[in-house]
């Protein structure tokens, strides 16, 4: 994990400053959909993707203007719809820190985080635009302060979001999240090495959120069981990971994979990826976040990563980052 300081300011031309600031993206360990039901979960920063944000002097009067290559977005600030996630973002933003509302500002951001791949792309374009807004008007912001802005840019896209993509992406490192609770940090007593496929299939985090809301409608005391076996892996994986209990983690992350399946957020493509990852040597492997498309993430020793990876590659995955924390 990096634990470089996320915001750099170039004073080199004193008249232009440039303020820069970055975030990483993210996989949820194990916990997914339960959390949204108060149970536990485990989510981790993926520090080999990134979203950053850079801030620069416009002419005076000439507004500010928001720049997004990768999501194909040119537009004044004052031009940008109110569901616009990064406009709103700003908007929240500056009026917090009673700065004026249109500033003569730049503002670029761009990231290497696939996009709508449940990798937290759209919270990490957010965290790394707070953390540069405060950083250019001279002040620093808290990993909670900027949780809590990306949250409001969070339900744009998911609705009512658990706050888990937003908490892990601010923090920068492993955190322990149950809804409504601050997060609890914390380091793993061996490190772990996960294999993160992309599907190709995209996400619908809304749609399986819905889905499995209506399950718990129709059948709360089957659900809540669900829910309950899922908080019991969660804690089990925590007592792992802090005694290096890597075979257990794995296996762990197999039991997972089953109860997700039950909630009905796989998919054949998950489940085609998860197999070829366990063939060849993965100690464990489960869809991660949403579901029903996105990625997988396969817990592996360095000795296989090459095989896992090949045999993920093979079995049609678009992508695969190995991240260890
Ligand atoms: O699809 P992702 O990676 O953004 O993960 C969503 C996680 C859920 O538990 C499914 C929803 C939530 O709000 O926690």
């Amino acid at each position: 994990m990096s634990t470089a300081c996320p915001i750099t300011r170039h004073t080199s031309c004193s008249t232009h400053p440039m303020t820069t600031a970055s975030a990483p993206g993210k996989i949820i360990l194990v916990g997914e959909h339960a959390v949204v039901y108060g149970r536990p979960a485990i989510a981790v920063p993926v520090w080999q993707v990134t979203a950053s944000a850079a801030i620069t002097a416009r002419a005076p009067g000439a507004g500010c203007l928001l720049v997004a290559p990768d999501i194909g977005l040119r537009q004044p600030l004052v031009a940008a719809p109110a569901d616009e996630p990064l406009a709103l973002v700003t908007r929240l933003v500056l009026t917090a820190l009673g700065a004026p509302a249109n500033p003569d500002w730049q503002i670029e951001l761009r990231s290497t985080i696939p996009i709508a791949g449940g990798l937290g792309s759209g919270a990490a374009l957010s965290a790394a635009l707070v953390r540069a807004i405060f950083a250019h008007l001279g002040h620093a912001a808290s990993p909670e302060e900027v949780s809590q802005f990306v949250y409001e840019s969070e339900r744009l896209y998911h609705g009512a979001p658990s706050g888990i993509d937003n908490t892990v992406i601010a923090f920068g490192q492993p955190i322990w999240f149950v809804k409504g609770e601050p997060p609890t940090p914390f380091v793993a007593q061996r490190p772990l090495t996960l294999a993160i496929a992309d599907s190709g299939v995209p996400a619908p985090t809304k749609e399986t959120v819905g889905d499995v809301r209506r399950g718990w409608l129709a059948n709360p005391a089957q659900y809540e069981a669900w829910f309950d076996a899922i908080g019991a892996v969660v804690h089990a994986a925590r007592r792992a990971i802090e005694v290096g209990d890597l075979p257990a983690v794995g296996r762990l992350f197999d039991d997972n994979q089953a109860l997700l399946a039950r909630l009905g957020v796989s998919a054949p493509q998950l489940e085609q990826l998860i197999t070829a990852a366990r063939a060849a040597g993965a100690l464990g492997a489960k869809l991660s976040g949403g579901g029903r498309g996105g990625n997988i993430i396969a817990l592996v020793e360095p000795p296989a990563i090459e095989a896992v990876r090949a045999a993920l590659l093979a079995a049609g995955a678009r992508r695969v980052i190995v991240t260890t924390f």
